[in-house]
């Protein structure tokens, strides 16, 4: 279904602490506002700015990404998509793109060359969405110790 409200793309602040909360646990289950408090607190040493997307003045939407180098005052080549999320209402429909493409030519700006994203392999939502951004395997291996 498409969308019959424009959707406005705007800077993610620490006022939309409650609405990333909220559509975090819409998703996953969880209340995580303490995690999210530090997450859009470090947004803004991140290199780019995190974004939002608004329908009808309520945040529907938003990306977290951030560029390496940054906080020493010279852009690098790598950046991070850290996490994306949509309200399931509202997938599907080109949200997510629009995040992603704004978020894309942000990293551009600043000399990005390489974006990484880790996903776990059962998020199929996650990886098909990535696919179809455009994003392949990469070299790096995911190490881990259960300790
Ligand atoms: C993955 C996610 C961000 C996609 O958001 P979305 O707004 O529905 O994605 P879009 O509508 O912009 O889709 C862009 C493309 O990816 C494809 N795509 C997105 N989700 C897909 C899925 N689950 N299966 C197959 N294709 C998918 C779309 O079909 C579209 O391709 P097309 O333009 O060729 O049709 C959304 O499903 C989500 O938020 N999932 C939960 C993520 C999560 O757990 N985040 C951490 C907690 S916040």
């Amino acid at each position: 279904m498409d969308l019959v409200e424009p959707v406005k793309l705007r800077v993610l602040t620490l006022k939309d602490l409650d609405a990333i909360t909220d559509i975090d646990e819409s998703l996953l289950g969880t209340q995580r506002k303490d995690y999210w408090a530090m997450r859009l607190e470090r947004t803004e040493t991140s290199g780019v700015p995190s974004l939002a997307a608004e329908v009808g003045g309520r945040v529907i939407g938003f990306i977290l990404g951030s560029a390496s180098g940054w906080e020493y005052g010279i852009p690098d080549n790598i950046a991070w998509i850290d996490t994306l999320g949509v309200r399931k209402e509202y997938q599907k429909k080109g949200i997510a793109r629009l995040l992603f493409r704004e978020m894309f030519f942000m990293f551009k700006e600043v000399g990005v060359d390489t974006i990484y994203v880790l996903v776990s392999w059962r998020d199929w939502d996650l990886l098909k969405f990535f696919d179809k951004m455009g994003f392949k395997r990469g070299d790096m291996i995911n190490l881990e110790m259960k300790i």
